[in-house]
């Protein structure tokens, strides 16, 4: 008897990450159980684990591929390479290509290396708010979250700034939820222009080269270390995570202050509890909130439940952070805990390779907008603002208003 055929398939919400708090869905699929079986939004079924301690084992079971190539079953197989996978990244790939590729970028992403960027880091979000803070009100997510990480890993890169317009509208539009065919094409369309706009800018450093990651990889390509394609879809990935991840935690993390005053004026006067804050953000409504994808490529048993060979499965990340047994009141934002041992960032081998800087971002980040804009309001009910219509979870804008200095001073 198939385990799995006992289990009702739950259907993934269209609008999942753009509900106000999409966290009583994942909640109650882990209470049903800590392997569930789902539909994903391209149609394809699936499974999704709940819980912490099994999301954390399987993230490093190699039973478990990250290689969406690696399903033979069709059509979950043609749907999950059209949706923007058809080119092998680090993040779908599995041992040794994996660990050779994730090498090559791996050092400008250490501790160490990220430590060093943080007075850049520092001006870049001084610089923003330098503009924002005369005027009294601001979109705290155009204005602030989205520049400050998109500025970053353009130097990284070595991308011009000045094309974030068109390379950012790309790049959202390349994680729309895949909910028809019409979405699909429609990322496709976006990937392709991405890429096309990378391999025109890899084709420039080839010519002149330049004191950035991208020249860097260039070097790799000429002493084999790399393919020109490899070299594509990890430009594309370090700037599409560059990109749509980062500005969501400062968004939420700021809406969850706003709503919270008290816990916004303890942050407020007391700076050394941010990187604190910052992983409870992380851990409460983190930007990957769904779950990271894997592939059985073998019968896999979870929690006493056998998923068959060549499923996909999904790895909730939101569901885990939120798991009472791991969490005490999960669905509480607290600045006071003991351990957090969330799981935002992944885990295992594919660990998010930006985890340092995207915790270096969002602490000088918020902390930046705490210090210099004082009587932070919401300008509107936050409970009405619109969230971005993506597969991460992320506000669409932030208005606030705000004391000006002159205010201050009379
Ligand atoms: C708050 C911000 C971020 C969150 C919540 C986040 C989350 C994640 C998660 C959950 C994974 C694991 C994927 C998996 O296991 O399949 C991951 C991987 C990755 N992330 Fe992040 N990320 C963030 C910021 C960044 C930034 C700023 C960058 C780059 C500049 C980045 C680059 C990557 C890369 C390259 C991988 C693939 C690593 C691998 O497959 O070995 N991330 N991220």
């Amino acid at each position: 008897m198939d385990d799995h055929a006992l289990l009702p398939v739950h259907p993934v919400p269209a609008d999942l990450e753009r509900r106000c708090d999409p966290y009583p869905w994942l909640n109650r699929l882990r209470t049903e159980g800590p392997v569930q079986r789902i539909r994903l939004r391209d149609g394809t079924e699936a499974y999704m684990v709940t819980r912490h301690g099994d999301v954390l084992a399987a993230a490093g079971d190699p039973r478990l591929s990250s290689d969406p190539r690696r399903l033979t079953s069709q059509p979950e197989r043609s749907v999950r390479l059209s949706a923007g996978n058809a080119l092998p990244s680090m993040l779908t790939t599995d041992a040794p290509d994996h660990t050779r590729l994730r090498r090559l970028v791996s050092r400008a992403f250490t501790a160490r290396r990220v430590e060093a960027l943080r007075p850049r880091v520092r001006e870049i979000a001084a610089g923003l708010l330098d503009a924002i803070v005369p005027r009294g009100h601001a979109d705290l997510v155009a204005e602030f979250a989205f520049p400050l990480p998109v500025a970053v890993i353009c130097e990284l890169l070595g991308v011009p700034f000045a094309d974030r317009a068109y390379f950012s509208r790309q790049s959202s539009d390349l994680l729309r939820p895949p909910v028809d065919a019409a979405e699909m094409a429609r990322a496709e369309a976006a990937r392709d222009r991405l890429r096309d706009y990378l391999a025109d800018l890899v084709a420039d450093k080839r010519a002149d080269r330049g004191d950035d990651l991208i020249s860097e990889l260039v070097a790799a390509t000429e002493e084999q270390r790399l393919t020109d394609q490899e070299l594509n879809s990890m430009a594309l990935l370090l700037l599409v995570a560059g990109h749509e991840t980062t500005v969501n935690l400062i968004g939420t993390a700021m809406w969850l202050l706003l709503q919270r005053p008290e816990q916004l004026a303890a942050l407020r006067a007391d700076p050394a509890l941010l990187p604190a804050a910052v992983e409870e953000f992380l851990r409460y409504d983190g930007p990957v909130m769904t779950g990271v994808a894997r592939y059985t490529t073998t019968d896999v048993e979870i929690a006493g439940i056998t998923i068959p060979a060549d499923q996909i499965v999904i790895l909730s990340t939101g569901a885990a952070n939120r798991d009472p047994e791991r969490f005490e009141r999960p669905d509480e934002v607290r600045f006071d805990r003991a351990d957090n041992p969330h799981v935002a960032f992944g885990h295992g081998s594919h660990f998010c390779l930006g985890a340092a800087l995207a915790r270096v971002e969002a602490v000088e980040g918020i902390g930046a907008l705490l210090r210099r804009l004082p009587g932070l309001t919401a300008a509107t009910d936050p409970a009405e603002l619109p969230w971005r219509p993506s597969v991460l979870r992320g506000l669409q804008r932030l208005p606030v208003t705000f004391d000006t200095p002159a205010t201050d001073a009379g």
